[in-house]
């Protein structure tokens, strides 16, 4: 089998891998980046409304208060180090950026165009702020090619299209690489490295409706499972407020940042009623659960009343055109309506895992062993949606996430440095470990069938139960049900087979891989969920109303081995005071 030999390997090539790689090969280090589609085709590409930075250009800000809105805005699940640590590293973050070559949208000054989003404030929960640097409605799509374009000068190696099947370890269980596959021709590689990041993104592909591209399939947190890593907070999945109805594209809060707000049937704004400050603004959890309420009582749009209307109509052709082109054209290609003549129809779409492999700020993966303090696992890091590290909590506020990809792939990339100073030679893989990733990816061969289950069959069931048992609003007996669903449908993933027919692909392969991938997350997620018994952020129980900081101000931690634990919030920040939980009104 073919061997390759780096200082480092990266598994993603969205915004974090990309970071950290840029900064590992301009530190002389060899890199290699696996990515399982052509690095400017991953996810990072679709983030539209852009990245959280107290830079004041357009209204007085400083990172405290960008703090402050990220602590209150994860109902107060998020761990207050990293969160200080990310906020005083953002403007750092979108100066690198623009000195890479994105072209952020311009002031008439000059400065970088910033942007009002949900959940932010000035003076810790006063006014609104605008504190979303942004390129447009494209700002994902500026930041990932600039990245890319600088990595292939950094001459970082990239090995497009192969996918990334089970992590490699030592005998002391040091993680030292992956096994991966070329898509093209189904070669097996082992890619031996003295460090491994994580880089995965997110795993939106669960469900439905989503915002997410079909390559989101949690390969990251499920290659951690497997490895013995626990998932952190996998209860809290975001779902995005405007989704368009019944399809579930993005169309960015960007889009109410510059004016646009939400109406029901009776043509009432509908925000007025459940967030009277912040409105159309406020922070992504109470405005799903607004329009999944004003839905539910009778007060939706559309023949079947299952949607309300996103106004941007009074904003003017030439604001959408300069600020909003991209969801002006996706209203134009998918649905036939122009946003500056017409409402849009929207409904809440599954978009962002908030939980994900448990991180220091380093980036290093840590793993409690029951009943001991957390230990960095040697050799393994994470970064960006697959990562928990934790900066979201329980509610993730829009334009932090560009900002997280960015400051923790760096911060990784500077551990991993520090790293390969102190352990300059290759150490042996356990074969065994070798064996084992080879056999789970064996297992997808072409062969004739002995059964009868197709890979897309359960990929549709999986995403049914998902949407049905763990979406908006959750309740004891509806996860429960969910629980045995996901459970069951576990189970049927042996009866699955590709066949043997000469238009069986290797693309074949990794839907069978990803979908192992994406079971193994739900487990997880609705494991998680089950047992949460409150409300908090995005994980919204009707038989559990309230918050309840004495008994679940704690992060869950799940595992294939072990099933569910849990381990304390860090409330204490790196160099301020903590924000001690209040009750979260906008
Ligand atoms: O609405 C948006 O543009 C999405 C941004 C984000 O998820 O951060």
């Amino acid at each position: 089998m073919k061997r390759r030999q780096f200082d480092s390997l990266i598994i993603g090539a969205g915004g974090g891998g990309l970071r950290a790689a840029l900064q590992l090969a301009n530190a002389d280090a060899s890199v290699a980046v696996v990515s399982k589609v052509f690095p400017t085709r991953s996810h990072t590409v679709a983030a539209q409304g852009g990245m959280n930075a107290a830079l004041a250009n357009v209204l007085p800000d400083n990172w405290h208060w960008h703090m402050f809105d990220t602590v209150k805005g994860s109902d107060y699940l998020g761990d207050q180090d990293a969160i200080e640590y990310m906020c005083r590293a953002a403007p750092r973050a979108v100066y690198e950026l623009e000195h890479f070559g994105v072209p952020f949208s311009r002031l008439d000054n000059g400065s970088i165009y910033q942007r009002p989003f949900g959940g932010q404030s000035q003076n810790f929960g006063g006014d609104q702020a605008a504190r979303t640097c942004a390129a447009a409605d494209r700002t994902g799509h500026a930041i990932l090619h600039s990245l890319y374009q600088q990595n292939i000068r950094a001459k970082t190696h990239f090995f497009d299209e192969y996918f990334a099947v089970d992590l490699l370890k030592d005998e002391e269980g040091h993680v030292l690489g992956a096994l991966a596959f070329n898509i093209h021709n189904g070669e097996p590689v082992v890619i031996e490295a003295k460090t491994t990041l994580l880089a995965t993104g997110g795993a939106g592909q669960l469900y439905r409706t989503t915002t997410n591209a079909l390559i989101n399939t949690g390969d990251g947190m499920a290659m951690a499972l497997r490895a013995g890593v626990p998932l952190q907070d996998m209860e809290f999945f975001q779902f995005h407020p405007t989704g368009i109805a019944g399809h579930g594209m993005l169309i960015t809060e960007g889009a109410r940042g510059e004016g646009g707000y939400l109406v029901n049937a009776d043509g009432e704004r509908l925000m007025e009623r459940y967030a009277p400050k912040a409105k159309d603004l406020a922070s992504r959890d109470v405005v799903s659960r607004a329009i999944a309420t004003e839905v539910r009582e009778g007060r939706g749009c559309g023949p079947n009343k299952d949607y309300v209307l996103l106004k941007l109509d009074h904003l003017g052709e030439d604001v959408i055109q300069k600020r909003l082109p991209g969801i002006r054209q996706t209203c134009i290609t998918f649905l036939g309506i122009d946003p500056a003549e017409q409402p849009i129809p929207v409904f809440p779409t599954a978009h962002y895992t908030m939980g994900g492999i448990p991180t220091n700020r380093f980036g290093q993966v840590v793993t409690p062993v029951k009943d001991t303090p957390e230990e960095p696992v040697t050799g393994l890091y994470a970064a960006g949606e697959c990562a928990c590290v934790s900066v979201h909590g329980a509610n993730r506020l829009g334009g932090n996430s560009l900002l997280d990809i960015l400051v923790f792939g760096r911060a990784a990339a500077n551990h991993i440095i520090e790293h390969l100073n102190e352990h300059r030679y290759h150490k042996p893989l356990d074969e065994s470990s070798v064996e084992r990733a080879m056999e789970r990816l064996n297992r997808w061969q072409r062969k004739p069938c002995s059964t009868s289950e197709s890979v897309s069959d359960l990929r549709n069931e999986l995403k049914q139960v998902m949407e049905e048992h763990c979406s908006v609003f959750r309740n004891e007996e509806v996860m429960r049900q969910g629980v045995e669903k996901v459970e069951a449908l576990v189970k049927r993933l042996d009866n699955v087979c590709i066949g043997d027919q000469s238009d069986v692909f290797n693309t074949a392969r990794v839907e069978a891989l990803e979908l192992e991938n994406l079971m193994h997350v739900a487990l997880a997620t609705m494991h998680s969920a089950y047992a949460r018994e409150e409300s908090r952020g995005a994980h919204s129980r009707i038989d559990f109303p309230e918050r309840d900081d004495k008994k679940w101000m704690r992060h869950s931690l799940y595992s294939l081995e072990h099933g569910l634990d849990y381990k304390p919030v860090r409330t204490k920040p790196m160099s301020v005071e903590s924000f001690p939980p209040k009750a979260r009104v906008y």
